[in-house]
C-alpha cells in the first residue's frame, strides 16, 4: 500500500514440499514488497513528471510564438504611427512660415510637441528592433566634430525658447578625428542627450557638447549641463525603460522615460557604453564611449555554437 491505496498485490503460492511460511519468510516478503512499492512509485512519478514536462514545453512554445506575434504587431503599429506624424510635422513647418507673429508661439508649441512624439516613437521602435536584431547598423566614416555640430544645429525650438547657451568643446589636435559607425543612430543619441540637458536645466543656463579622443582607439562624446543633476543611486537606473527622477515633473512634460534606454542600447550596438557623472545637485555629464573604428555588435538573438574540431 502507498498513501492508503492499494497499488499492487503480491500473490505467493504455497512452498513446494514444505510447511507453511515461517515468520522470517513473511518478513522477507514484506521487505521485498517494500522495494517493489518504491520502484512502482518512482516509475509512476517519473511518468507524471514526463507528461507535465511535455505539457509545459508545449505551453512555453505557444507563449514564445504569442510573444513574437505581439512584438511584430507592436512594431508594425508604432512604425505606422510615424507616417501621419511626419505629415503633421511637414505641415507645421509650412504653417510656421506663413503664420502671423502673434500666433507663432502656438505653431512652435505644436511643432515641439510633434518633434517629441516623433522622437519617442522612433526610440520605442529602435529599442525593440536593436534588441531583437532586426535593425542593421549602417556603418560609415565621419568626422566626430561634424556629428556634434550637426546634432547642435538640428535642435528643436526648445533651446531657443529657453534661451540656452550652447557651447562646444573639442580636442586641440591638428588632424581630424573620425569614427566609423551608424551616423544616424549616433546623431539620435546626441540629440536625446542634448534635449534632456536643455529640458532639465533652468532657463538661460549653458550646455557644453563635444568629444575627447581616448587611448586604445576609443572616443567619448559628452553632453554636460548645469541642471539639477542625477542622484548617484540612480546613475544606472535612469538607463532603464520608463525610469524618471522624481521631482522634475514640470521639465518632463510629455516625456515617458525612453530616451536614455535608446541611448544605452544604441551605444552598446556600437560596442560602446554610456554613463552619467553627477553628484545629484550641480549638473550632469553624460558620456558615451565607442570605438573609433567599430564593428556592429549583435545585442541579442541566439548565437550558433562553434563546432568542436
Ligand atoms: N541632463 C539631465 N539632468 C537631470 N536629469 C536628467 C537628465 N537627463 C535625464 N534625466 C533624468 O533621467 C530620466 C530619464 O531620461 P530619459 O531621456 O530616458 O527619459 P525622459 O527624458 O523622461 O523621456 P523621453 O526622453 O523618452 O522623452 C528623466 O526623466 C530625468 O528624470
Ligand atoms: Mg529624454
Amino acid at each position: 500500500m502507498s498513501s492508503n491505496k492499494v497499488i499492487a498485490v503480491l500473490s505467493v503460492t504455497e512452498k513446494v514440499g514444505e510447511d507453511s511460511f515461517s515468520q522470517s519468510d513473511q518478513e522477507i516478503f514484506l521487505n521485498l514488497s517494500g522495494h517493489i512499492i518504491s520502484a512502482l512509485e518512482n516509475d509512476r512519478l517519473n511518468m507524471t513528471l514526463k507528461q507535465k514536462r511535455t505539457v509545459l514545453q508545449e505551453k512555453n512554445r505557444q507563449l514564445k510564438k504569442l510573444e513574437r506575434a505581439k512584438t511584430e504587431l507592436f512594431n508594425m503599429l508604432v512604425h505606422d504611427l510615424k507616417t501621419p506624424i511626419a505629415e503633421i510635422v511637414a505641415n507645421h513647418d509650412i504653417l510656421s512660415y506663413t503664420v502671423s507673429e502673434e500666433n507663432k508661439e502656438y505653431v512652435v508649441a505644436a511643432q515641439t510637441g510633434c518633434d517629441n512624439l516623433f522622437r519617442m516613437i522612433s526610440d520605442l521602435l529602435d529599442i525593440a528592433r536593436l534588441k531583437d536584431g532586426t535593425i542593421k547598423l549602417v556603418y560609415e566614416k565621419f568626422a566626430a566634430k561634424d556629428l556634434v555640430k550637426d546634432a547642435l544645429s538640428r535642435l528643436p525650438g526648445i533651446a531657443q525658447q529657453k534661451n540656452m547657451q550652447l557651447l562646444e568643446s573639442y580636442p586641440d589636435m591638428d588632424t581630424e578625428i573620425t569614427m566609423t559607425g551608424d551616423r544616424t543612430l549616433m546623431m539620435r543619441i546626441m540629440q536625446n542627450l542634448l534635449i534632456n540637458a536643455i529640458s532639465y536645466s533652468p532657463d538661460g543656463e549653458s550646455i557644453i557638447a563635444g568629444f575627447e579622443q581616448l587611448p586604445e582607439g576609443r572616443i567619448s562624446f559628452f553632453v554636460e549641463d548645469h541642471g539639477p543633476g542625477v542622484p548617484p543611486e540612480l546613475h544606472d537606473k535612469i538607463f532603464e525603460k520608463y525610469v524618471q527622477v522624481s521631482g522634475q515633473v514640470k521639465a518632463r512634460k510629455g516625456t515617458v522615460g525612453l530616451g536614455l534606454t535608446f541611448c544605452k542600447i544604441a551605444s552598446e550596438a556600437h560596442g560602446g557604453n554610456i554613463r552619467v557623472e553627477s553628484d545629484g545637485s550641480t549638473g550632469s555629464r553624460f558620456i558615451i564611449t565607442v570605438p573609433n573604428e567599430g564593428q556592429p555588435v549583435k545585442l541579442s538573438g541566439k548565437t550558433k555554437k562553434k563546432k568542436k574540431k
